[in-house]
């Protein structure tokens, strides 16, 4: 009883999550020649490019306004958030369905973009969004990685935010010789408040060699960090590959502020990758009410050949 009224008490302490950050400036060399004219993340996981599952995660979230990190050639993101007025007064006079533009509409001011002019790392990514996050906590996602799950990952983690405040990361587990590609956190106490999915971070390293370590729980691409990080940022070394890593500033933050790791309840599917970015797009087609029962069929044909 003591324990659940604190922690209600302390949801009124902790500063909201509105703001959100995607870094959207990578070049997406891993799908060329497809990503030649076309930002990564606008290619579709069906009929919604891949960075909407993000924008639309946030939002489930409450998230409010949207920073994008973006780069030369990326200019179509933002397109995609704006009004197309040929496109719409031509869809209004034929008397189409509007309804499927819904999720591309932004609240004047709401979206916002910054550019990194030089891809030094996620860190430097992150940094290049300083004085728009200003002193607010904010949240970090990853587009290539598409969370699927009711709630979805960044509200699983706005609500533990609200019980424990500080920064929170959202983890997974992969097998042993997967981690070095991920950061991997060093885990401490999982606390019972969330059913064992809140684990206390301890360390954190980004892309170990397998046998170093620390655990296989990698970061998965969702982040709630405090707006010290900008500061952390700012005098950070270059860390694996030659790149500013976010990662190594969160790591010189622990013991100053509270670290949290939250294991997403839903599914995580890896659109960085080409056999991933296929799993995403079977999987979600095949949980569709409009076209499941179809691609069911199609699957098992192709199957059983
Ligand atoms: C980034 C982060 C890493 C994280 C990963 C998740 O790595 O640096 O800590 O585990 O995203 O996708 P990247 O994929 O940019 O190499």
């Amino acid at each position: 009883m003591a324990r659940a009224f604190l922690s209600r008490q302390s949801m009124n302490t902790h500063k909201p999550i509105k703001k959100a950050v995607f870094p959207v400036a990578g070049l997406g060399t891993r799908f060329l020649p497809a990503t030649k004219a076309i930002p990564k993340e606008l290619l579709p996981v069906i009929d919604r490019p891949l960075i909407q599952y993000a924008v639309d995660e946030a939002r489930e979230a409450g998230i409010e306004q949207m920073i994008f990190v973006t780069g030369r050639g990326k200019t179509a993101i933002v397109e995609n958030f704006d009004i197309a007025f040929e496109l719409e007064s031509t869809m209004a006079e034929r008397g189409k369905d509007m309804s499927v533009l819904e999720p591309t509409r932004f609240t004047p001011g709401n979206l916002i973009t910054v550019r990194q002019q030089v891809p030094l790392g996620l860190g430097h990514a992150i940094w290049c969004a300083r004085a728009i996050v200003g002193d607010d906590p904010f949240a970090i996602l990853l587009p290539d990685e598409l969370m699927v799950g009711k709630p979805g990952c960044m509200k699983q983690m706005v609500d533990a935010y609200n019980e424990v405040g500080g920064n929170l990361i959202s983890v997974l587990e992969v097998p042993q010789d997967k981690v070095s590609s991920y950061g991997v956190i060093a885990p401490g106490a999982t606390l019972d408040m969330l059913d064992g999915t809140l684990t206390e971070v301890k360390g954190l390293v980004e892309k170990p060699p397998v046998d170093q370590a620390p655990s296989n729980k990698i970061i998965s691409g969702r982040y709630i960090l405090q707006p010290a990080v900008m500061r952390t940022l700012e005098g950070q070394e270059k860390g694996a590959g030659g790149e500013i890593q976010l990662t190594d500033a969160m790591a010189r933050m622990i013991g100053e502020q509270p670290f949290h790791a939250v294991t997403f309840g839903g599914k995580r599917y890896d659109c960085g990758s080409k056999t991933g970015f296929v799993e995403a797009t079977l999987a979600i087609a095949l949980e569709r009410e409009d076209m499941g029962t179809e691609v069911r069929a199609i699957a098992e044909r192709l199957l059983a050949k």
